[in-house]
């Protein structure tokens, strides 16, 4: 479908009854509707937005067009949820409506002062020759989950040196002051992240940009977020631009981290190790990142990647979010781990225990479209061991290891119907291991697989046929010894 400007900037608001319904068949025909993923009523889902903890619930906002699977005019939709687990849908959280935010709620963060969640987004604006505008906003929900916006953006100016690429804040608390980092691009259209202050979230004064040791890592950081995990710092941003580097940087834009001491308010400095890519697999971007009332740092990610096209186009609707994920940190490498309220989902479990020897084996019981798996696979001969799901005719998601590389594969060339096939239909990661434990996470169409207790994860959106749902574990040229859990999900 081509899209007209008017069509591709229309509020919800203005969607007619008729108009939602004939969206709300094309996806219930839709073979692909995920069953335990946060995913768009109709439209296009992107970034996970204002990610918090509020009046006894978790809030999570993501980045919302209604009409179609494009990226039109964004709003932000609004879900919450007291577990993690079971998310209500709560309707449009913003509309743009505001001359500075003509084309767009972009992506921002939350933050709770005086029994109230201040929500930061960025104002979107084409002018007249579609040239762009940014403003920093705010907007204000009550206990009563009611927003509203600030007359006037909070940052109504771009500062000099860098162009109108300048979003997504990201707010925190720290030692009495409010601070927030910007995505932004300089001048020179390289990348980077704006530190700024505030005492009150009303007004807030630019102290200048992170320095980090990248001064030249792509033309543009997206969203980016700024927290602290025993005694460490860790700057997570989107670097767009990043050519592939052997197993790295292989999807169409990044997402990752610096890890290091803590950001020095003062003089904005930051030691801290190489850039890390946070996901291994296929589909992953833009994630926020809150602190639950325990304590831990939970993670969501958009499920999807920018200027990409998927299946699910077809029936006007794209993209989820990832499941939430717990953050911790070990040997100087964030570990990523489903956090364990996931466990609520979990119906009846079946366990298998068994030496394969030079061959591929189905167990009774183990399939499905939508289930979680344990399995552990203690590598013993074999040159090779591991699963493929969602198997069916000519088709299977394949993850394995490989002993004799020492990597770890992941591949969906035949997944099913392709995504993005021009950026590689495999993931190989060097790894070494004796003993591979593999936590996964099959939706009907999306696969998380976290590996020995989160050093890597691997995502994918995977868009096989229904009556693909077989499991299979097999080892290659000698044996392995596997254990696996597998519980339907509900
Ligand atoms: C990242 C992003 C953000 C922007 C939003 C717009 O995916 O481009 O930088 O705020 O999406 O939807």
């Amino acid at each position: 479908m081509e899209w007209t400007t008017h069509e591709r900037y229309r509020p919800y608001s203005e969607m007619t009854i008729e108009q939602e319904e004939v969206l709300i068949q094309s996806i219930a025909n839709c073979p692909w509707r995920q069953n335990y993923h946060i995913q768009p009523t109709t439209g296009l889902l992107n970034d996970p937005n204002g990610f918090s903890y509020f009046n006894g619930e978790y809030h999570l906002f993501y980045q919302w067009f209604p009409y179609g699977a494009v990226h039109g005019l964004k709003h932000w939709y609004h879900t919450s949820s007291t577990d993690l687990v079971n998310w209500k849908n709560k309707g449009v959280g913003l509309e743009p409506s505001l001359p500075f935010e003509s084309h767009g709620a972009f992506s921002g963060s939350g933050i709770v002062k005086d029994d109230k969640l201040f929500l930061f987004y960025t104002g979107n604006v084409r002018d007249e020759n579609w040239d762009r505008e940014s403003y920093q906003c705010l907007a204000v929900m009550g206990k009563d989950n009611r927003i509203e916006k600030h007359s006037k953006p909070i940052i109504a100016t771009i500062p000099d040196g860098y162009t109108a690429h300048f979003r997504d804040p990201k707010v925190w608390e720290q030692n009495g002051y409010y601070y927030a980092v910007l995505g932004a691009q300089r001048t020179n259209e390289t990348g980077c992240v704006l530190l700024y202050r505030s005492n009150n979230l009303y007004e807030w004064k630019l102290l200048g940009e992170v320095k980090t040791s990248y001064t030249e890592l792509g033309f543009m950081w997206e969203c980016p977020d700024y927290f602290e995990i025993d005694d460490k710092g860790i700057l997570l941003f989107c670097p767009q631009g990043l050519a592939p580097k052997g197993e790295n940087y292989q999807n169409i834009y990044q997402s990752g981290y610096l890890l290091g001491d803590k950001l020095n308010v003062e003089d904005r400095t930051m030691q801290h190790d190489e850039f890390v890519e946070l996901d291994a697999g296929f589909d992953f971007y833009a994630p926020q990142t809150t602190q639950a009332p325990d304590g831990r740092r939970i993670l969501v990610g958009w499920m999807g990647l920018p200027e990409i096209p998927y299946p699910s186009d077809r029936n006007n609707w794209a993209h989820c979010l990832t499941i939430p994920r717990e953050l911790t940190i070990k040997e100087n490498r964030i570990y990523q781990q489903p956090v364990q309220e996931l466990k609520k989902l979990r119906k009846q479990a079946i366990a298998i225990e068994s030496t394969l020897s030079d061959e591929s084996k189905a167990f009774e019981g183990v399939n499905g479209t939508s289930y979680e798996m344990e399995c552990e696979f203690t590598m013993l001969t074999a040159s090779r061991a591991g699963v493929k799901l969602r198997t069916g005719k000519d088709e299977e998601t394949v993850f394995y290891y490989d002993q004799d590389k020492k990597e770890i594969v992941f591949d969906r060339g035949k997944s099913g119907e392709s995504v993005a096939e021009d950026y590689g239909t495999k993931r190989v990661k060097s790894y070494r291991c004796a003993l591979l434990k593999l936590q996964i996470f099959v939706d009907t169409s999306s696969v998380e697989i976290f590996v020995n207790e989160g050093e890597y994860v691997f995502t994918a959106r995977i868009f096989p046929s229904a009556d693909s749902q077989g499991v299979q574990f097999f080892s290659v040229d000698g044996d392995v010894e596997l254990k696996a859990t597998k519980w339907d999900l509900s």
